[in-house]
């Protein structure tokens, strides 16, 4: 097997707050591919950094009275406290506030306008007057243009679905200071990605990114490729542009090229070649890990900038779904956006580990922790599957056999090892739950053979001692191979299984068994899931928690005045009804919507509903809602909407769905 030369990136952190659980599968995801892609021999980099720049951090940093520099340095110890506690092995993990970010950054400006891909024209933007500075859209609140909703962004509604500028909200306010933000114009510098269409358009349809998203993509080559405004007016926490005082690099424009930083800060470490990972005509593989939603600046944007800079293209970008819990988005109030510090507090981070690889795969699907299913799945696997075959066999070895194996049943241990380039092809193909299920299905196989052989009775007669020694033995050498397997995915539990074999656990010793060797004394390799730890971390959860990507400065949502009071005639014009959600699907090109069928009773109907920043389609499949049926319909963007679901609460994560009981059937009216 020829050795291949591989770096690895996952999506750099925000330098604004602390990572949790959804940050911590993105890791994991890329880890468990980068430790076994090392257990196999290769030559494999991970890499990774704080996204440190843009208007939240300094925003942020200001608040605290603090400056960028100490938010920064602060937040990223934290990260890699909480990388590290989940076993996440970067190589390298560095900022993009730093000087090879910089060198980058400015190269790759120098090279896009040399090459005319940089284009400049004045744009009209939302300004503070307070603060003194323009307002990105969701700094900017007021009254929707179409249905009036209060306290709407300033680039959809919530309540109506929808979508319009900042300059289009009635009675706008700045969420800095609640003034009236006024129109100004600035120029502004574009990126040209039009210029790369079709280098885009076979890049994106190659095997470097996956179908769901190559689909995604073809849709936006229909609707052109717009240029891509890359910079940003002072005050801004960033780079500024060579030559343009007062303009700033799009905190989005040099992130990607933060890959590229921490690459550089490692290879002047390590004494590896950049250029061997960078340059265009490099033969090494380049891989990102990324979640869906930032899909499209690692599939056009970056491609496009790394190619008209004169660098090569990633091989792949690999986009996973996002994570929720029990079946619902990770939610403050309900304790389930849980913050990685406050599990490692709590959990062990294998269980976690080997729960999410128990869920993960090649697709750009959602996964969910169900909280009473990870308890149930890591005592039966790893507890009750995998360490008791050790534990049944290592207490003989040692007390009567002096720690020496021998005589084990070498077909037994040749069939577990014949499975191992159909578990390397699976990790190889982020096939991680699959892996997963043939690893427990030869776990099985071997409890078996124990349960069959019955070591502990054969123990009780002094003419089956070499028998003994054989079955016990052979328990061993399965374990063997199957925390092999299991490495990349529980590295620490690894680290203890070699410790008590005596033996370096890799994939190319999978075929040569222990055979006569001596291991050590066995102490616990891991202990069994507490459901009562759990619950104490989502009570923890529930005042602990603060969502990573809220705005720096925004004011608490003021408590709405009640309506004007209405007649028991005016409430009775209203008729509500239970639904039944058949189907739910993401609206192209909608950031807020989900459209979903409403089973009433008496046949569907299409309701488009502004819930997406609370909810995923996949969890609301099945479930209950309350719906006004005699809603006018309305024509929206996407389609017509026929009616409206109800729901509570502020907007973004904190959206709450009403949902009769369990036992209201489709049709009945609620009164
Ligand atoms: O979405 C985010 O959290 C970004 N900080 C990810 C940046 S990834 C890369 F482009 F740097
Ligand atoms: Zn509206």
């Amino acid at each position: 097997m020829a050795t291949r030369r591989i770096l690895v990136t996952s999506a750099l952190p925000y330098a604004n707050g602390p990572l949790h659980l959804g940050h911590m599968v993105e890791q994991i995801q890329t880890d468990i591919w980068v430790r076994f892609q090392k257990l196999r021999g290769h030559e494999c980099h991970y890499v990774c950094a704080s996204d440190a720049h843009g208007t939240p951090i300094m925003l942020k940093a200001e608040q605290e009275g603090i400056s960028p520099e100490a938010l920064i340095a602060r937040v990223q110890a934290s990260h890699r406290a909480d990388s590290g506690g989940f076993l996440v092995g970067f190589d390298n993990f560095h900022t993009t506030h730093s000087p090879e970010n910089r060198h980058y950054t400015e190269l790759f400006y120098e090279r896009l306008l040399a090459a005319g891909y940089i284009a400049r024209r004045p744009i009209q933007q939302a300004y503070d007057p307070v603060k003194n500075l323009f307002l990105p859209d969701r700094y900017i609140k007021g009254g929707c243009p179409r249905c009036s909703a209060p306290d709407q962004y300033g680039d959809s509604c919530e309540a109506c679905g929808a979508t319009y500028g900042p300059t289009d909200l009635k009675n706008p306010v700045s969420v800095l200071s609640g003034a009236t933000p006024v129109t100004r114009e600035s120029e502004h510098f574009f990126f040209r990605l039009g210029a790369f269409e079709q280098m885009l358009r076979e890049w994106t349809t190659s095997a470097s990114v996956q179908p769901e998203i190559a689909n995604k993509l073809a849709e936006w080559f229909e609707q052109g490729l717009q240029d891509w405004d890359i910079s940003r007016d002072a005050p801004y926490f960033g780079f500024e542009i060579p030559r343009e005082p007062g303009k700033y690099f799009y905190v989005w424009l040099e992130a990607p090229i933060g890959y590229m930083a921490s690459a550089q800060d490692y290879c002047n470490r390590t004494g590896l070649s950049f250029d061997d990972f960078w340059s265009a005509g490099s033969t090494a593989e380049l891989h990102h890990f990324i979640g869906k939603d930032i899909a499209y600046f690692h599939t056009l944007f970056w491609p496009a900038m790394l190619h008209g800079a004169g660098y090569r293209r990633p091989t792949a970008v690999h986009c996973h779904g996002f994570l929720t819990v029990n079946g619902q988005k990770m939610s403050k109030s309900r304790g389930t956006f849980i913050m990685a510090r406050t599990y490692l507090e709590h959990l062990d981070p294998e269980y976690f580990r080997y729960y999410i690889a128990g869920k993960l795969g090649p697709a750009v699907e959602d996964i969910d922790l169900n909280l009473e299913d990870f308890v149930l799945r890591v005592n039966a696997d790893l507890v009750g599957k995998v360490v008791n075959i050790a534990s049944r066999c290592a207490g003989f070895i040692s007390k009567r056999f002096d720690g020496k194996l021998d005589g084990a049943d070498t077909a037994l241990v040749a069939e577990l090892t014949s499975a191992a380039d159909t578990i390397a092809a699976h990790y190889e193909q982020r096939e991680y739950a699959k892996a997963m299920r043939v690893v427990m299905g030869l776990a099985d196989r071997a409890n078996q053979y124990i349960d069959q052989e019955k070591p502990w009775q054969l123990a009780k007669d002094p003419a089956q001692e070499s028998r003994v020694q054989a079955v016990c033995s052979t328990g061993i050498e399965l374990f063997r191979v199957l925390m092999t397997y299991l490495k990349p995915v529980l590295p620490a539990m690894a680290a203890r299984a070699e410790d008590f074999l005596q033996s370096t656990l890799t994939w190319d010793a999978l075929a040569a068994p222990l055979g006569a060797h001596t291991v050590a004394a066995f102490s616990p390799l891991m202990n069994r899931v507490d459901m009562d730890k759990v619950n104490a971390m989502i009570e923890d959860s529930k005042s602990n928690a603060a969502p990573a990507a809220a705005p720096a400065a925004a004011p608490a949502t003021p408590a709405l005045p009640i309506a004007p009071e209405i007649s028991i005639d005016d409430f009775a014009k209203i008729d509500l009804r239970v639904a039944r959600i058949a189907a739910a699907a993401h609206v192209d090109g909608a950031d807020k919507l989900i459209q979903l069928t409403l089973d009433l009773g008496d046949g569907e109907r299409n309701v488009f509903a502004g819930i997406k920043s609370a909810y995923a389609p996949e969890s609301l499949v099945g479930r209950l809602v309350v719906v006004v049926a005699n809603l006018a319909p309305r024509k929206m963007r996407f389609g017509v909407s026929q009616g409206m679901v109800l729901a509570a609460g502020p907007g973004g994560k904190e959206i709450f769905l009403l949902s009769p009981d369990s036992g209201a059937q489709p049709g009945m009216q609620v009164k």
